[in-house]
């Protein structure tokens, strides 16, 4: 007897191929029949609508969300059963509970909550909560730089170094899946190349990852495009580009420049991978983009408030309707937000991006889709929070045609999957995990927008979780089925 049966669906296996109709039948968890399946214990008719793997978040600062909110509704109500956290160069492990968590987290984890120091630690603690939905870590380097460095603007000595390599071995065996960076971020910024490169060969024996948020994604995009495939062949890694994008008016196009090179390192044999966020606008903590020293107004100008401590009534607001109000210079305002008391906590959203270079980068086939979102749900968050991968099956393919559903759902699952060393996952077929999302293409659509972020999207009838029906109609079932996954292991 299975525990559970889908009948009658259109199957979209994540490889990519064409929708069949069938069942499938789940037990202990996983997908133990496909097809015309027996009698299950409860069952669910999917008439009319696609069952896909659960789609991967690739992309995710959810380190600390999964302490703070583990029900991950707004993750697993988009049919999204497993993330990555730990990018940008912010992982909530290694942790010392005796530093300042808002350093080694960047802000953009909006804290580190839980009492562990290493991935086996995190894991536990995150497991006590029961979380909706799986997790796969990175370790990141602005964290051990922080806590073997502090933020020390300088080269680590070689003792900082074995510190840091130290953390990113550990956080490794344990089970991350890769070392990432952040380095327009500070202190990564501070770093070298060579230093990125010390560290990102801990990955190589584990043929693991090196994911990162470049150091430049503007002006100089095409050198840190150059600087990355560096990275990647003298560490001898496979290389991750995050959330890939040219910013500011001045670049856009140049997405079709840096995926040549990406292609021109594939063709030669290296290993390379992206994602992208289906959206306009970037976000992130506001201190980061700017030099007090010299304020840029062009970027003031493009930029919203998405959380602002010490000024809530701005968030929702454009900086320049801000600045109108209050009769006041625009780069002034940015001064008052930043230097007021946790004025260095505020995120923004700042729209950057060219509609065209989304497209670009969908289009190409090693293209992941990752969220970016910021779990802080103070204030209004970016909309990618709640809407990307609706979005990008709404928007991308149904309206635009850019790719069709197949071939998005396999960038957003089994490509994923195997990026990321998730065994048995991103794949509908006999002996895998069931991760399974039931949802009508004709109708799926994401609902958040910059003025009411928070909405969960429509058109997703159900969600499973390690064989546990985790989501029906938008409501949270308290399935509290996701686990703690290692890369490439077995089990977890
Ligand atoms: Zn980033
Ligand atoms: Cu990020």
């Amino acid at each position: 007897m299975l525990d559970y049966a889908i009948r009658n669906v259109a199957i979209l296996d994540g490889s990519g191929s064409a929708a069949f109709e069938g069942d499938v039948g789940i037990k202990d968890g996983r997908i133990d029949a496909l097809g015309t399946v027996g009698a299950a214990r409860d069952e669910m008719n999917g008439q009319g609508l696609t069952l896909s793997p659960g789609f991967i978040d690739t992309h995710s600062h959810d380190d600390d969300a999964f302490l703070r909110l583990p029900d991950m509704m707004f993750k697993l109500a988009q049919g999204v059963t497993t993330v990555v956290s730990g990018n940008c160069g912010f992982s909530a492990i290694p942790a010392d509970p005796a530093r300042d968590p808002m350093a080694m987290s960047g802000g953009i984890l909006a804290g580190i909550s839980g009492d562990f120091r290493d991935l086996n630690g995190y894991f536990r603690a995150v497991l006590e909560r029961k979380p909706n939905i799986n997790n796969m870590m990175l370790v990141g380097h602005n964290t051990v730089r922080v806590l073997a460095m502090d933020m020390a603007q300088r080269s680590p000595t070689p003792q900082d170094l074995v510190t840091m390599r130290d953390h990113v071995q550990l956080a490794l065996e344990q089970g991350a899946c890769g070392f990432s960076t952040g380095l327009i971020y500070r202190p990564g910024r501070w770093s070298v190349t060579d230093e990125v490169i010390e560290l990102a060969r801990c990955a190589a024996p584990f043929g693991a990852l090196y994911t990162t948020h470049m150091r430049n994604e503007g002006d100089r995009l095409l050198e840190a495009v150059d600087e990355t495939l560096t990275i990647g062949r003298e560490a001898d890694v496979h290389v991750h580009i995050s959330h890939h994008k040219a910013a500011g008016p001045g670049n856009w196009g140049k997405v079709k420049d840096s995926l040549a090179k990406v292609d021109a390192a594939l063709a030669a044999g290296q290993r390379v991978t992206l994602d992208v966020y289906p959206y306009t606008a970037g976000s992130g903590r506001m201190i980061e983009y700017f030099n007090l020293d010299r304020i840029s107004r062009e970027l003031a100008e493009v930029i919203r408030i998405a959380s602002c401590p010490a000024y809530r009534e701005y968030e929702g607001r454009m900086l320049k309707d801000i600045a109108t109000e209050q009769r006041v210079d625009i780069t002034e305002l940015v001064r008052q937000i930043l230097t007021a008391p946790g004025g260095d906590r505020t995120i923004c959203i700042h729209f950057i991006i060219a509609e065209e270079d989304i497209e670009t980068n969908l289009a190409h086939a090693d293209m992941m889709v990752g969220s970016d979102g910021i779990p802080d749900l103070r204030g209004r968050p970016h909309p990618r929070l709640f809407g990307t991968f609706p979005r990008v099956l709404a928007r991308y393919v149904r309206e635009r045609g850019i790719l069709r559903l197949p071939e998005a759902v396999r960038r957003m699952t089994s490509l994923s999957a195997d990026t990321f060393g998730m065994v048995d996952r991103g794949r509908i077929r006999e002996g895998v995990w069931a991760d399974l999302t039931l949802f009508d293409p004709a109708s799926i659509v994401d609902t958040a927008t910059y003025d009411d972020p928070k909405q969960y999207p429509a058109g997703i009838e159900a969600v499973w979780v390690n064989g546990v029906l985790s989501v029906k109609e938008g409501e949270d079932q308290k399935a509290g089925a996701g686990a703690m996954l290692r890369y490439r292991r077995e089990r977890f």
